[in-house]
């Protein structure tokens, strides 16, 4: 599947707008899902029996590998997700109020550097239509088979003072189908949502999200979700320091390493260089090292006992490795779907079954955090 999708999809798509291409491939994974022969075949390209059990945050995930938040932010594929052998999907950021983000175009390409900039800005349906769905495709298909997480963002209209009710009211619509929260003030696109990951401002929003999620908890007599925080990787080290105590300290059960940088490398071309100028978040490839480097640091702070998912440039089962062995418990992709299509999660998981055999290890357990212990 990855070399059909490289030879003949991805030339294809670089003649596209960049979200134009992501919209049709959404709807075209959503379609695919809906009926038998076309499941059938992406499941035949993408799905695989590869059986990694992995532990987190006290749920067993089949594999370390799973989508990464902005991909499906409306949870409109769900069932699409589920044919490319993922072991997890994030959906969203989905925020209270629905909102149409900054205007177009606000996604751009880089394809040599495998990158992407974006400037979304949160476009999304909103926390009481994504409620909606979730409710109807539970009504349809019953519980999602595997763990779903949902990425809280803040709605633009709401200020920083009052960011922490608007976290908290999402994610008390959306508790009855979320596995796991993910707290996002770690986007560049929204103006100052940054800001959020000072003392203050993360304190009042992990209180609230849970006060909602023992509440929630308590009224389906059941158990309080964990609750992650996501961070951007232009956090200097003291910061990202800082921010791992107050986190912990709060209540989260672990971080989200990372999300998209400000920062830019050196272009190699003309049309790099246009990318990279665009205002926005980057990703992909050249967001990798960093991203590595800063699951290292949180292991190494947390003492390894504090589960990290790390995201940033994953696009092999060698790229998943390298965050496996700095600690990461759990690793995800976005860039790397768009830039090696929908069979990665079967190219992750062969792969790491591999690099365990390879290294005589007999659980994914065993090899987070190994680069500290070598
Ligand atoms: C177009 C786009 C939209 C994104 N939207 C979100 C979002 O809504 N919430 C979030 O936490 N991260 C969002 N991200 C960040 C990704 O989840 C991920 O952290 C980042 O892209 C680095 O991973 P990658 O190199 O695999 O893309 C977005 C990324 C892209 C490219």
């Amino acid at each position: 599947m990855g070399i059909v999708y490289r030879w003949f999809m991805r030339p294809f798509l670089r003649f596209q707008d960049s979200e134009r291409a992501h919209r049709r491939a959404l709807l075209g994974l959503k379609f695919m899902a809906s009926f038998w022969p076309a499941r059938w075949t992406l499941r035949a390209g993408c799905s695989h029996r590869v059986e990694l059990p992995v532990n987190f945050c006290g749920s067993t995930y089949k594999t370390p590998f799973g989508l990464a938040a902005g991909m499906d932010k409306n949870a409109e594929a769900l069932r699409g997700w589920l044919e490319l052998g993922l072991a997890f999907v994030e959906v969203g950021g989905i925020t209270q109020h629905e909102q149409h983000g900054n205007p177009r175009p606000r996604m751009f390409r880089a394809d040599k550097a495998e990158a992407l900039v974006n400037r979304m800005g949160f476009n999304n349906q909103g926390s009481l239509n994504v409620q909606k769905r979730l409710e109807r495709y539970s009504m349809r298909h019953g519980v999602y088979p595997v763990p779903l997480w949902v990425n809280l963002g803040k709605s633009k209209i709401t200020s920083l003072e009052e960011a922490h009710l608007d976290y908290a009211t999402t994610m008390e619509r959306l508790w009855p189908h979320a596995s796991v929260f993910v707290v996002n003030v770690s986007s560049p696109n929204t103006p100052n949502l940054r800001d959020l990951q000072n003392d203050d401002g993360l304190i009042r929003i992990l209180n609230a999200c849970q006060r909602v999620n023992n509440e929630q908890a308590a009224l389906s007599n059941g158990k309080v979700k964990p609750v992650l925080v996501k961070v951007a990787p232009d956090l200097t080290d003291e910061q990202l320091e800082h921010m791992v105590q107050t986190a912990r300290q709060h209540g989260a059960d672990g971080m989200v390493v990372a999300n998209t940088t400000i920062s830019r490398p050196e272009a190699s071309n003309a049309k790099e260089a246009k990318v990279f100028s665009e205002q926005g978040g980057l990703s992909g490839q050249p967001v990798k090292s960093r991203s590595t480097d800063m699951i290292r640091s949180v292991y190494r702070l947390t003492s390894g006992e504090w589960p990290i998912v790390g995201v940033g440039g994953v696009a092999s089962a060698n790229d998943a490795w390298e965050k496996i062995t700095a600690g990461a418990t759990l690793v995800q992709a976005y860039s790397g779907f768009v830039f090696e299509g929908p069979g990665l999660g079967k190219a992750v998981a062969k792969g790491l079954k591999q690099r365990l055999e390879e290294n005589k290890l007999s659980s994914i357990k065993d090899a987070v955090g190994l680069d500290h212990r070598s």
